[in-house]
């Protein structure tokens, strides 16, 4: 099936990132969300994106304006329904997923193929909401999507060959590098990475190294474009500590369990770059490493 039109729910870290590509692919882009604040955030992210592309030379201002033109924003999901392909980037919630899935799946013309960008959960939990399971897949970005090269294409037990076939194609339209993964919790990715940012939060408790010691020994020792603590803080360390859980759930280890640290840093609300505190501190100029544990 062609796809022309793809639907995007959720503008924020990673839906705003998923709306610019596509529209930069040229499919045209509804993207929804809840309340019109966040919506806002979102397009003025992908505004400030094609504008330093435009500064940079990278891309010239009739093609921006285009890419921003095929971007239609909206707080309805009734505006989905001519949709090819609906790509969900909402809260980590399994309710909350559902509970959207139930309302599109009756809105959402019936040939369209749903997407899920979950980072945790099961694909097939969320299949089984509607009624196109053979129609649904995971497409697993990363963050910043328009920066990140790898898309992990998720096949679910009842996922069409069709489906996985959109899954790879539009990969190969955003110039991503695919790679496909079995619908376990964590895919490939998170199921390495996850235990990883964890176990330096345990290095860090146990005195191993400061935050920064840890952070630029993963980037001179290992190549890493972020140490493990700074990119906790990059991921958002209540994202971290849901995937954690869902994690520590399906596969009964400790290494998948919150660190203490982790837990108090989320519950102060203290959730890394985007709430401006975490291992860090953002409120200056330069990111400051802050001791969590003083
Ligand atoms: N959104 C869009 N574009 C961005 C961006 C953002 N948030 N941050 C950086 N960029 C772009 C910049 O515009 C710049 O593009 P140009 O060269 O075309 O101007 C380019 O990326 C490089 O940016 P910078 O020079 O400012 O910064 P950098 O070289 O330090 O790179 C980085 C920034 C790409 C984020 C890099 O630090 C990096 O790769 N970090 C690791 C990120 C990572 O591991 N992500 C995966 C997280 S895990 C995940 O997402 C899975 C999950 O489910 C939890």
């Amino acid at each position: 099936m062609e796809i022309a039109k793809v639907g995007v729910v959720g503008c924020g870290l990673m839906g705003h990132g998923i709306a610019q590509i596509c529209a930069q692919a040229g499919w045209e882009v509804v993207v929804r969300e809840l309340e019109q604040a966040p919506l806002d955030k979102g397009l003025a992210k992908i505004d400030k994106q094609l504008a330093r592309a435009v500064e940079r030379g990278k891309l010239a201002r009739e093609d921006a304006d285009a890419i921003r033109g095929r971007i239609e924003p909206t707080l309805e999901y009734s505006d989905l329904a001519d949709c090819d392909l609906v790509i969900e980037a909402i809260t980590e919630d399994l309710g909350a997923k559902l509970e959207m899935w139930r309302e599109l799946d009756g809105i959402v013309k019936q040939e369209a193929f749903f997407a899920t960008n979950t980072s945790s959960l099961a694909v097939a939990d969320q299949a089984e909401a509607t009624s196109r399971a053979e129609r649904f897949l995971g497409l697993h970005f990363f963050n910043p999507a328009q920066v990140m090269p790898l898309l992990e294409v998720v096949r679910a037990e009842e996922t069409g060959e069709q489906a996985a076939q959109v899954g790879f194609e539009l990969g190969e339209k955003l110039r991503k590098t695919t790679v496909a993964a079995r619908d376990n919790r964590g895919f490939v990715v998170n199921r390495l990475l996850v235990p990883y940012m964890l176990d330096a939060i345990r290095a860090y408790e146990q005195g191993v190294g400061s935050v920064e010691d840890i952070d630029t020994g993963m980037k001179a020792g290992a190549s890493h474009p972020m140490g493990p603590l700074e990119l906790a803080d990059f991921v958002g360390l209540d994202t971290l500590a849901s995937i954690a859980d869902v994690m520590v759930e399906a596969y009964e280890e400790d290494r998948f369990s919150q660190p203490e640290t982790l837990r108090k840093l989320v519950e102060a609300g203290q959730f890394g770059r985007k709430s401006g505190r975490g291992f860090y501190d953002y409120s200056g100029e330069k990111p400051v490493a802050v001791d969590p544990r003083g």
